[in-house]
């Protein structure tokens, strides 16, 4: 198709993209065009052209879907933080059940019956939030943002409906307190700067952890005053980050202010370090565990849980699971540490053991076949001693009189390590998703070994186009 940046097209939006934009056909050629909706009669100005797709920005809606409705936030079209503030909760439900049931079918040629994800919530429902530090164009003032979409450039903002009151109070106070101060902030081009981020977390108290380029906060006293005085009992950290890279944290939090308190968790309190993983929207969490833990009520195994986090899941299939035995394997050192004191805390540690480590060297290092195989060729003498003086020791998990097992599995955003996928050994699966298209592709290698029971998604992420997905699988009969 001859297009060039300027052209200004008129189509119908045929589609929904995996982003939640608008897709326009034009002889088939597809243009993506962010914030336009399926249905809609729009003029639309091209940005970008490549050889198989074109994007674009809407112009003019000439006839607007009945399912467009106004933003509640200022900052939406400019703020990369939600791409569906424009669209009905209903239809914004319906395009993540097709991102799903699109995404299994392309990827894993699987024809699931997908139903429309289970919402709770619409508006302040996440418990994080991390922002980055920017000065608010070329005057010198301090401002805390979201980053424009695909872009490094931050959008300052005063407050996000995606999160409650404190989100806005936390803003101001840091962003007073560095104006007042003249604190730097980090420039990515020179890497020169102080201040990069502040990521808090709110549960019962509010966690602060600013992320700086240097091992000093100047005026720290000062913020955590300011802090105390608007947050009781908030918790203030430094994470030193001196590389020129896009991760936000550094590899270490230091404490400065107040103490690691237990946070009511649902079920359960614990503590939750700021580095360690937690679902940002507690009542789809929950939802989620609850299902996981119902999936597996009526099963007498032993359970086996990667990517397991602070145990928040783990604690509560050991209490709704008393015959089972859990070995729940964690890589990040501080959500194991949180996982342990929790298992400790609840009097669970007989029946469950934490490990650290990651989640394929885990599962080949228990497997025989795979420790002969090459694609994990691990040497058992050099394994962890946490691993191989376990009670929970694997070494014969594929041997066939081995206890039945299921398998819990809950990874970042890549998936899981193919190793991990073609253990082959289990009785039931439950996979928890945050992204269709590397479940997609994880559920394509397990269907060689187990059918889909059931696919249930959940909106964890209201107003944006994200969506968390729970597949249940049973081991096929051979
Ligand atoms: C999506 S979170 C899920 C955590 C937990 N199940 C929950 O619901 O809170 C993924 C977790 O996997 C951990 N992780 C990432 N890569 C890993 C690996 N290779 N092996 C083990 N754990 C890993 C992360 O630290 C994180 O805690």
């Amino acid at each position: 198709m001859d297009l060039i940046v300027g052209d200004i097209i008129q189509g119908t939006v045929s589609d929904f993209g995996s982003d939640g934009e608008g897709v326009i056909k034009l002889d088939g050629f597809p243009i993506f065009v962010p914030y336009a909706i399926e249905g809609e009669e729009v003029r639309a100005r091209i940005t970008f052209v490549k050889k198989a797709c074109a994007f674009g920005e809407v112009v003019e809606i000439l006839a607007p879907s009945p399912d467009r409705i106004k933003p509640l936030c200022p900052y939406f079209g400019r703020c990369g933080g939600c791409d569906l503030q424009h669209i009905s909760s209903h239809l914004q439900r319906e395009i993540k059940r097709d991102t799903v049931r699109v995404a299994l079918k392309k990827f894993a040629n699987l024809e699931a019956d997908v139903p429309l994800p289970v919402r709770l919530n619409d508006w302040e429902y996440r418990n994080k939030i991390s922002l980055p530090f920017a000065y608010n164009g070329r005057s010198k003032r301090v401002s805390l943002g979201f980053y424009e979409k695909r872009s490094h450039k931050v959008v300052p903002l005063k407050w996000c409906p995606l999160h409650g009151d404190w989100a806005s109070k936390l803003i101001e106070v840091v962003t007073t307190w560095a104006n007042a101060n003249e604190v730097s902030v980090y420039d990515e081009s020179t890497h020169k700067g102080l201040l990069r981020h502040i990521v808090a977390r709110m549960l019962d108290t509010l966690s602060v952890t600013v992320v700086i380029n240097g091992s000093r906060l100047p005026r720290a006293a000062e913020l955590i005053e300011s802090l105390k005085a608007k947050f009781d009992g908030v918790t203030v950290y430094i994470s030193e980050n001196t590389r020129p890279n896009n991760v936000i944290m550094g590899d270490d939090v230091k404490l400065i202010y107040g103490s690691e308190k237990k946070q009511n968790l649902g079920a359960f309190k614990a503590v939750v370090s700021p580095k360690s993983f937690l679902q940002v929207n507690s009542k789809v969490r929950d939802a989620i565990y609850d299902m996981a833990a119902n999936a597996l009520s009526d099963f007498d195994g032993d359970i086996i849980e990667l990517y397991s986090g602070v145990g928040l899941l783990t604690a509560q299939l050991a209490l709704r699971l008393p015959k089972s035995k859990i070995t729940a394997v964690e890589i990040e050192e501080s959500s194991h540490n949180n996982a342990v004191a929790l298992m400790q805390s609840l009097g669970l540690h007989d029946r469950v053991k934490n490990i650290c480590d990651d989640a394929a060297h885990f599962l080949c290092s228990l497997s025989k076949e795979n420790t002969r195989s090459k694609e994990c060729s691990i040497d058992k003498s050099k394994l962890d001693d946490s691993i191989t003086s376990s009670p929970y020791y694997l070494g014969g998990m594929f041997d066939d009189e081995f206890p039945k097992r299921a398998l819990i599995l809950d990874p970042p955003r890549r998936g899981c390590d193919e190793s991990v996928l073609r253990a082959a050994a289990f009785e039931r699966i439950v996979y928890i998703s945050c992204n269709p298209q590397s479940l997609a592709r994880d559920l394509k290698i397990l269907s060689d070994s187990y059918d889909v029971v059931s696919v249930t998604p959940f909106d964890m992420f209201p107003q944006t186009a994200n969506v968390e997905t729970l597949v249940l699988l049973s081991k096929k009969n051979q």
